[in-house]
């Protein structure tokens, strides 16, 4: 017998003993431990519990082994989103390293060290394409593109999971939050979102399918409102695509409370009938709320719903807590000393957040030269440990994250460095300090100022509606710009953030994102020298607010702004050559685009080659351009693919990303950089919702970013 046919046949086995009470207590995820859970787990009436952990976890997974009718063992799940203990970037900057490797060491970690606690399962990957930064949830997913984020999901998947989910050392992943909660109209978090099929099969779906198609144990339905119907309600989504499309046979849970949740959407009267809908749709585990075991009983008794949906949402749940090797082993008993912060974990949240950080300004001001005298720390984020950490980082602890200061201060030396925070804080508008700064600064070489956003400002119910420097971290620049030290910023946040008004008066500018509690040691190795920095950027970053939705993959318009446009159109306002889709009172392109990111080198392309110019479908070909290092130090450049499908049945983006290679390479060495396409690579959803790839003409860059590169084109027959 295979291992599916008998973990099926095990199943069959529980179910036909279950009686109804029993199945239905499976379908309930409780938070917490409250008052009465040991009784609830006593008589089999919950399947789950979420932030439970350690001691608590295994009391409670005793009492439902050793106690409860059948011995149906817990699944215990908390939001272990970019670390546990030892916490990584934010996602988002996880996303900037383009390195599928380092993140997914760091899901492997983050597994480990939770497996060390009795916990079975975490709340992530996010997959949700985020085209608006003022949405504070960008910080938990991979940014704008379909393709990144789906190199970046797998890689999650892979690390969490592993190669058998039943390891100790491995929980189950989560793909969530399905499907399109990110376009929230006006990034505010829980808005409505409509999206058109085509665009929520070629955007926002992709993600979720590779997910799935890793062997994504779990997926989370939203809390959105989709073209109407709310997502943990939406059959089409949930058992459409999801079961019958895709063919997943994981646990669907719904996000918290968002069964109910559905009363004041205007999609459910009532629990029960929230209850009933969320069932028929293929949500299988309700997480917090209790409409399942509340009304499920009399939701068949009255034939309103099929016991067949439960005895599925029954199987799903215990094909997981069976393939987690529960029933073999309820209990870890892991020590967690020596896991929890082990120093490889360190190491690689240290790599992941060196290669997380995105150099987007340097005018010969990094690295720093050993050999000044003074350098001034300052800035509220300098020593920040809870904000470097970022959102969702529960198990994270402040005291154990090596912030900048500390790490520079053990670089160089206490006194060597003059430290003043500007402001008490990053939100705050008391400039009383400054004036003290501008002289404690006075003996300085240089400057690294440390401004952002602290954690709070991102993440679930986070939303803003500016994006610029809060408080008065803007006047703290002006005070620091007008010393004439070179002034090196390094930007914390959980979002892309409007640097216009601040560019200009910084000599360098690191983006660090929330770096994690090995954020300071890796800022210290870039601004140092000891590596290069080799981010690049998960997301457009606007010039201005107004210009939001902004995003590479768009769509031409009818009426492009050419490229060489005046960045603000002059002329009289019926000039013909203004009527193009920009604004008159700033300029439509980015500030920085997609993939941008400097280092401490340059790198030149040359000479792209494609394998044929022309291909038949069901074919592939190949892209190689030569990459040099022109500069004097060795570097890690991201080489991106993109391509521009010139005509289709329905209108394509002015490029998309195809793949992406880092590449490390010493001062004067050059490298061949090859990519594969298949035409399978160029497919989309045509108006009828076919996925298809048409013949016909495409543009292939090799390029640093997604507004640059070598341009080559080729075409695709009819026919091989
Ligand atoms: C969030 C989810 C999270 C869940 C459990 C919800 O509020 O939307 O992303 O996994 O809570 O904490």
């Amino acid at each position: 017998m295979t291992l599916t046919t008998s973990i099926e046949s095990r199943i069959d086995t529980l179910l036909a003993q279950m009686t109804l009470a029993e199945k239905i207590g499976q379908m309930w995820q409780i938070s917490g431990k409250i008052e009465d859970a040991e009784a609830i787990v006593r008589r089999g009436g919950v399947g789950s519990f979420l932030n439970v952990i350690g001691e608590d976890a295994r009391e409670l997974q005793r009492i439902a082994v050793e106690e409860s009718r059948l011995g149906i063992p817990l699944l215990f799940g908390r939001d272990v989103i970019h670390g546990f203990r030892t916490i990584f970037p934010i996602p988002l900057g996880q996303a900037a390293t383009f390195d599928p490797q380092i993140v997914r060491e760091g899901a492997r970690v983050a597994a480990r060290e939770a497996a060390a606690l009795e916990l079975h399962w975490t709340f992530t990957p996010m997959l949700d394409i985020a085209r608006d930064p003022r949405w504070g949830r960008i910080a938990e997913g991979c940014g704008e593109d379909p393709y990144l984020t789906a190199q970046m999901g797998v890689a999650m998947v892979e690390g969490f999971q592993g190669e058998d989910l039943g390891d100790p050392e491995r929980i189950a992943a989560c793909l969530k939050h399905y499907v399109g909660y990110s376009a929230a109209e006006g990034g505010r978090d829980y808005n409505t979102t409509w999206i058109p099929e085509g665009l929520l099969r070629d955007v926002y779906l992709p993600p979720f399918h590779a997910g799935v198609k890793a062997g994504a144990a779990t997926l989370m339905s939203a809390f959105n409102d989709l073209n109407g119907i709310p997502t943990s309600g939406n059959a089409f989504t949930l058992r459409q695509i999801l079961r019958d499309e895709w063919g997943f046979d994981g646990m669907v849970v719904s996000d918290w409370n968002s069964v109910i949740e559905m009363i004041p959407h205007g999609f459910a009267a009532d629990e029960k009938d929230a209850a009933a809908k969320a069932i028929a749709a293929g949500v299988d585990m309700e997480m917090v709320s209790h409409s399942y075991v509340d009304h499920v009983e009399s939701l068949i008794a009255e034939g309103v719903l099929s016991p067949d949906f439960i005895d599925a949402a029954v199987r799903a749940i215990l094909r997981l807590k069976f393939r987690l090797g529960l029933f073999e082993r309820p209990i870890n008993n892991i020590d967690p000393e020596g896991v929890l912060l082990a120093e490889d974990h360190l190491r690689a949240a240290r790599i992941a957040a060196r290669e997380s950080c995105v150099l987007l300004k340097n005018e010969s001001a990094l690295p720093l030269d050993r050999q000044f005298g003074k350098l001034a720390v300052v800035g509220p984020l300098a020593d920040s440990g809870d904000d470097q950490l970022g959102c969702w980082a529960f198990d994270g602890r402040s005291d154990e994250c090596r912030t900048p200061l500390a790490a520079l201060r053990e670089a160089l030396g206490a006194d060597r460095i003059i430290y003043h925070p500007g402001l008490p804080h990053a939100r705050s508008h008391d400039t009383s300090g400054l004036p003290e700064l501008a002289q404690t600064v006075g003996e300085a070489d240089a400057i690294v100022l440390f401004v952002g956003e602290e954690a709070i400002l991102s993440g679930e119910a986070h939303s803003r509606a500016f994006l610029d420097l809060p408080g008065a971290q803007e006047a703290l620049i002006d005070v620091l710009s007008a010393t004439g030290k070179p002034l090196i910023a390094v930007v914390m946040a959980g979002r892309s953030l409007v640097l216009s008004p601040i560019l200009d008066k910084v000599d360098a500018l690191l983006y660090a994102w929330h770096p994690g509690t090995m954020g300071g040691p890796a800022i210290a190795d870039l601004l140092l020298g000891e590596a290069s920095p080799s981010g690049r950027l998960p997301v457009t970053f606007p010039r201005s607010v107004g210009q939001i939705p902004l995003y590479y993959n768009y769509k031409n318009t009818g009426r492009p702004t050419p490229d060489d446009a005046p960045s603000i159109p002059t002329g009289t306002p019926l000039d013909p050559k203004n009527f193009t889709a920009g604004y008159l009172d700033v300029d439509h392109r980015p500030l920085f685009p997609f993939g941008y990111g400097l280092t401490y080198t340059t790198f030149e392309y040359s000479d792209l080659r494609l394998s044929t110019m022309r291909l038949g479908m069901g074919e592939t070909l190949t892209a190689t351009a030569t990459l040099t290092n022109t500069g004097t130090r060795a570097a890690t450049e991201v080489v991106q693919i993109y391509v521009r499908d010139l005509v289709g049945s329905v209108t394509r983006p002015i490029r998309e990303l195809k793949g992406f290679q880092r590449v490390d390479l010493a001062p004067g060495a050059s490298q061949d950089v090859t990519f594969t396409l298949h035409t399978d690579d160029l497919a989309f959803h045509n108006a009828a919702m076919q996925r298809i790839t048409e013949p016909g003409k495409f543009h292939l860059w090799i390029a640093p970013h997604a507004a640059d590169g070598l341009r080559g084109e080729f075409e695709i027959g009819r026919s091989a």
